[in-house]
This record gives structure tokens, sequence and C-alpha cells, in this order.
């Protein structure tokens, strides 16, 4: 991984994550609840460790990922994808529960878009199920005045990243 922000005391540091980083992550998705692994990946989960190894297929441009990292642990990661020549990537978020509800989310997302932009990338589309009020609460927050479109209880919306 390479750091994006230097951590500070109770203040996780991010970092942009590379292949090899899987038992990293990995580590990170174990120690989440069902709720958490549900809500970030819509199904219920057994064993993460794929996940860990499809999110960190990344090259920093078309696929990328940021971490946010206390005492060496990756504690929330959020990452986009694009199918090339794409202006919208699709993004995720998980943070570790005990690390919910302090900020941690809307930094991150500020840290991907801005690595996002750089790339091109106009957009973040992302899915939120539609009972999940921290991820309603994230999203209003980093994309106030963001509709939603739902089908089957999913909302799917995007928002514009990047200089406005
Ligand atoms: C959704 C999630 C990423 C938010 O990250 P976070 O670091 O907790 O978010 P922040 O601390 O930046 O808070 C953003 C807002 O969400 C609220 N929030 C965060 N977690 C919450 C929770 N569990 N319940 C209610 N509100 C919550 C915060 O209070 C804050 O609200 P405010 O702007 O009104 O003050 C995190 O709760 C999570 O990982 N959830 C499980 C996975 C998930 O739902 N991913 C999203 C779908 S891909």
């Amino acid at each position: 991984m390479v750091e994006i922000e230097a951590a500070r005391r109770g203040c996780p540091g991010l970092a942009r994550l590379e292949p090899g980083d899987e038992p990293l992550v990995g580590r990170l998705f174990a120690r989440l609840s069902r709720e958490s692994l549900y809500r970030r990946f819509f199904t219920p989960v057994q064993s993460a460790d794929r996940f860990a190894s499809a999110l960190l297929r990344v090259d920093g441009m078309e696929r990328a990922a940021v971490a946010a990292i206390e005492a060496g642990e990756v504690v929330a990661v959020a990452q986009y994808s694009r199918r090339p020549g794409a202006v919208a990537a699709d993004m995720a978020i998980v943070v570790a529960d005990a690390w919910q509800g302090q900020g941690i989310g809307t930094r991150l997302i500020a840290a991907l878009a801005d690595g996002a932009a750089a790339h091109g990338i106009q957009a973040f589309s992302v899915d939120v199920q539609g009972d999940n009020l921290g991820a309603m609460r994230l999203l209003h927050r980093v994309a106030p005045g963001m509709r939603l479109a739902f089908s089957g209880g999913v909302g799917e919306g995007t928002f514009p990243i990047g200089a406005q």
C-alpha cells in the first residue's frame, strides 16, 4: 500500500491499496459483522476471501481502492471500478463496525474521488439497500440531493465527483 495521509492520534491514516494487500483486506472482512458484510456485498457471506482477491485487482486507473489504516491494520476500504472509457465508475465502501460513525466513510470517499477524478472519472454510481440508514446518511452527506432509483429494495444512484 502507498500512504496518502498519515495517521494522527485516534484518526486512522489513508493509503492506496495495491495487489498483494489481500491479507490486510481479508483480515478486515473476517472481522466484519454479518450485517456489515451483507450491507456491503448484498448476499450472506460465509468466506470473504474471494471478495478480497477481486477487490485487489487494481490498476490505479480503471480500478482502485483506498483504505483507512490504524496500527497497521485496514479498518475501512472503498473502491471503484469502471468499464474502459466510461465517465462513471461503480463505487462501494465498508468500514469496520467499531469504526463506523466516526467520519471515516466520508474521508475515504473524498480520497477515492480525488484519485478517480485525476483519471477522468466524473461520477460515482452506488447501490444501497433501502433500509441501510448508515449508508443513506453517508450518501446524503457526500452527495446531497442525489436521487436513488429503487428496484427490489435496492436503490441505485449516481453523483458527480471532482471539480463541479
Ligand atoms: C455506510 C458506512 C460505509 C458509513 O461509513 P462511516 O464511516 O460510518 O460514515 P461516517 O462516519 O462518515 O458518517 C456519515 C453519516 O452516516 C451516519 N452513520 C454512519 N454509520 C451509521 C449507522 N450504522 N447508523 C446510522 N447512521 C450512521 C453518521 O452518523 C453520519 O451522519 P451525519 O452526516 O448525519 O452526521 C458504514 O456504516 C458501513 O461500512 N456500513 C456497512 C457496509 C455498507 O453499508 N456499505 C455501503 C453500501 S456499499
